[in-house]
């Protein structure tokens, strides 16, 4: 039996949302590894290694959870880690069809590898990296969505998210 998993995403920024599925990772599986997605081509607002910084303090807490990023195919990243399962979090319907070609992708390319989904708690069903941002950019309210260090390094970042 393989107890490995991986928690794959681009966490620009980490939020409230994506920490509760880290958290039920960590409370199922004996390690888990966050994957953070380093593809310059779609310009994130934080750097890999600010996304990372921020994703271990964040995690700093939970027995097992080790951060890292990687490029190019998750299936090969997965392979190298020794993981056999691959956790995605689903919000709302809307989700479904890019995570069930994402996964029957990943599927088709690694078969002994498999995606599992988790339901998010409802309170954060509406939740996202973008959503936070655009709150930011617009002078709203982001506590309660991200912890008080992402919100931190997020009002740093302000200026750049009004240009
Ligand atoms: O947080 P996101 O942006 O929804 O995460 C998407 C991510 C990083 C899981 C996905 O883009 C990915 O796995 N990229 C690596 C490239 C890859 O393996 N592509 C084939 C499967 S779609």
């Amino acid at each position: 039996m393989n107890h490995v998993a991986i928690c794959p995403g681009s966490f620009d920024p980490v939020t409230l949302g994506h920490l509760d599925i880290i958290e039920r990772a960590a409370a199922t599986f004996s390690r888990t590894v966050v994957a953070v997605l380093d593809n310059p081509v779609k310009k994130p607002l934080f750097s890999t290694a600010e996304r990372c910084e921020l994703l271990r303090k964040a995690t700093a807490h939970l027995p097992g959870v080790e951060v890292k990023h990687f490029q190019g195919l998750l299936v090969d990243f997965a392979r190298a880690e020794g993981a056999r399962v691959i956790i995605r979090g689903l919000r709302a319907l809307s989700d479904f069809e890019a995570e069930f070609q994402m996964a029957l992708t990943n599927k088709h390319l690694a078969p002994e590898i498999e995606t599992m989904f988790m339901v998010t708690r409802p309170e954060f069903s509406f939740l996202s990296s973008s959503m936070v941002k655009e709150l930011v950019r617009f002078g709203g309210s982001v506590a309660g969505f991200v912890t008080p260090e992402v919100e931190e390094a997020l009002m740093a970042k302000r200026e750049l998210l009004q240009r």
